[in-house]
């Protein structure tokens, strides 16, 4: 596929970059002058996706294989003056597609405040992050919003469902975000919660459905618009070992079958010797970087 098809095909480059403002009415540009329409984030996929889906897998044989996520040097200070924390002091990490990436450490360490950078929740203080071709760091808010909405999947430890909400419909919200139609969002909501083994749940409120079910309704909200990237900070830190390992089991398979890489944080060993890598930090800093056997 050419670039410029891409381009008509890729449902990011036909969102209105100024969906966040709708009062604004104006386009947001990056730093560099270019939206993000013209940014190539996406690729031809082996993982197929839908027709119109941003693909979620870079790329063609031969083609040069760029990470999808590429840290450099990256610092985040918080506070001011004499009142500053280094969370982060110089990370280089970089995952490839399809990867599988335990992150652990000790409490305070800098995980959360990685994943938070990751998932372009905050920016960091120095360094450089590129997501695929994209210079993060160059895009405005409402295009770090659209690259999280169309290429990155959340999972919380508190799941962050909506009480009064049926299962269905707290899995049909990013895709009402997108602006998809009630049909496709129901569809494709009931598919996710299909794949984390809920079929049969769609109508129950999160209250009438156990930890573990809560845990697998986010993540089925996490898939649903077909991500590039699932984060997960600590996926599995409120359910007991039984749950925390049928959660692992999910997002094994969606790593395997649907190639969908994951970025998680977990405290737990038991937990990341399902990753097929494991980053340790420590004090802000990585500490070392190792592959699994993995259980997949
Ligand atoms: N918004 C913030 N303002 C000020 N300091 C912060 C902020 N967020 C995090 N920090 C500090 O940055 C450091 C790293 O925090 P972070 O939350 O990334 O750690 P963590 O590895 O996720 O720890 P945990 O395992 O306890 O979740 C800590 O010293 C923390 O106090
Ligand atoms: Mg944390």
């Amino acid at each position: 596929m050419m670039a410029g098809d891409r381009d008509q095909n890729d449902r990011a480059t036909q969102v209105p970059l100024s969906e966040d403002s709708p009062h604004s009415g104006r386009e947001e540009k990056g730093a560099t002058g270019y939206p993000l329409a013209g940014v190539p984030l996406s690729g031809s996929s082996p993982h197929g996706g839908r027709e119109g889906e941003a693909p979620r897998a870079l790329p063609v044989e031969g083609a040069t294989q760029v990470p999808l996520i590429a840290f450099k040097g990256v610092t985040k200070i918080y506070g001011m003056g004499n009142a500053t924390v280094a969370a982060l002091r110089g990370i280089d990490l970089c995952i490839d597609e399809g990867e599988f990436v335990a992150i652990m450490g000790p409490s305070g360490s800098g995980k959360s405040t990685c994943m938070n950078i990751l998932g372009c929740l905050d920016t960091p203080t120095a360094g450089t992050y590129m997501f695929r071709d994209v210079d993060v760091g160059m895009l405005t808010r409402n295009q770090r919003a659209l690259l999280r909405r169309h290429y990155q999947g959340f999972i919380f430890q508190g799941y962050n469902l909506l009480s009064r909400t049926s299962a269905l419909e707290n899995v049909e919200l990013p895709l009402l975000y997108r602006g998809a139609g009630a049909h496709e969002r129901r569809e494709r909501a009931m598919e996710a919660l299909e794949t984390v083994g809920l079929k049969g749940w769609e109508s129950h409120t999160p209250g009438e459905l156990s930890g573990g079910q809560q845990q697998r309704v986010a993540i089925a909200r996490a898939i649903v618009t077909n991500p590039a990237v699932l984060l997960a900070d600590e996926p599995t830190g409120n359910l007991d070992t039984a749950r925390s390992r049928e959660i692992m089991d999910v997002l094994t398979g969606l790593n395997r079958d649907e190639g969908i890489t994951i970025v998680m944080i977990t405290h737990e060993q038991d937990m990341a010797v399902y990753a097929k890598r494991q980053v340790h930090f420590r004090d802000g800093k990585v500490e070392s970087d190792e592959l699994n056997g993995g259980k997949v």
